[in-house]
């Protein structure tokens, strides 16, 4: 976007200079009055040009609590992220047949990449993909079904690229580098002194 913009008014703006020169060298009286013409054109490409810069690095408000809400849901239900993870998200699983997911608590991963991961899961190891279409278009990585060395194990269900984004608000939110879960925590992750805090001090 931002090249787009910037290439026309730049060369608008030299044809500008070039024009200006031109009469500034023929009538020297004119002088004043093409500069701060000049100026004025300047400033207003200037401003134009940095707009696009300006959106992008808006910082992004943050998440309705509603949403928080919902990916909760979605982490500790369709998702079942807690069966490997752990309600906490600290790895200590729900179900001991499921495999070790990791300690999402202390995960260095930035929120692109999580939901990378997420939607596409982690080939050779226990993550299942969530995205329906990972492996199908080279969305994941690049890869296809046939480029995996083993099949990726199936998710308890897919999650529409809308659910993953209240997932990783949710995990940010609450869970990722918020600390070893404590009884303070727990009571404030569960909006109540539920019994799964009770094993907390
Ligand atoms: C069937 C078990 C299982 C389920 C269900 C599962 N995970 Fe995982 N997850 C894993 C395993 C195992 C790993 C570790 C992969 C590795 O060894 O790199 C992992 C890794 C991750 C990572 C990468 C962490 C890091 O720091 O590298 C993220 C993020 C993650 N899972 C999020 C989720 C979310 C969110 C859900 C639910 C939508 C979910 N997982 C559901 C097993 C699971």
């Amino acid at each position: 976007m931002g090249e787009v913009t910037v290439a026309p008014i730049s060369l608008w703006a030299s044809d500008l200079v070039y024009t200006a020169r031109m009469i500034i060298t023929c009538k020297r009286s004119l002088r004043p009055h093409i500069f701060s013409a000049l100026v004025v054109l300047v400033a207003i490409g200037a401003g134009l040009v940095r707009a696009p810069g300006a959106t992008a690095q808006t910082p992004t408000p943050a998440p309705d609590p509603s949403d928080i809400a919902d990916g909760m849901r979605l982490y500790q239900q369709k998702g079942d992220c807690q069966a490997c993870h752990g309600w906490a998200g600290d790895g200590r699983k729900m179900d001991s047949q499921m495999p070790d997911g990791s300690n999402l608590r202390e995960t260095r991963l930035d929120r692109a990449r999580l939901i990378m991961t997420i939607k596409c899961g982690r080939p050779g190891t226990g993550m299942p993909a969530f995205d329906k279409f990972a492996y199908t278009d080279g969305r994941c990585y690049g890869m296809k079904q046939a480029d995996l060395k083993s099949p990726m194990p199936d998710p308890p269900a897919t999650l529409q690229p809308r659910e993953i984004e209240r997932v990783a608000d949710f995990l940010f939110q609450k869970v990722v580098g918020k600390g070893p879960m404590d009884r303070a925590k727990c009571i404030e992750y569960w909006g109540s002194e539920v019994e799964a805090c009770r094993e907390f001090k």
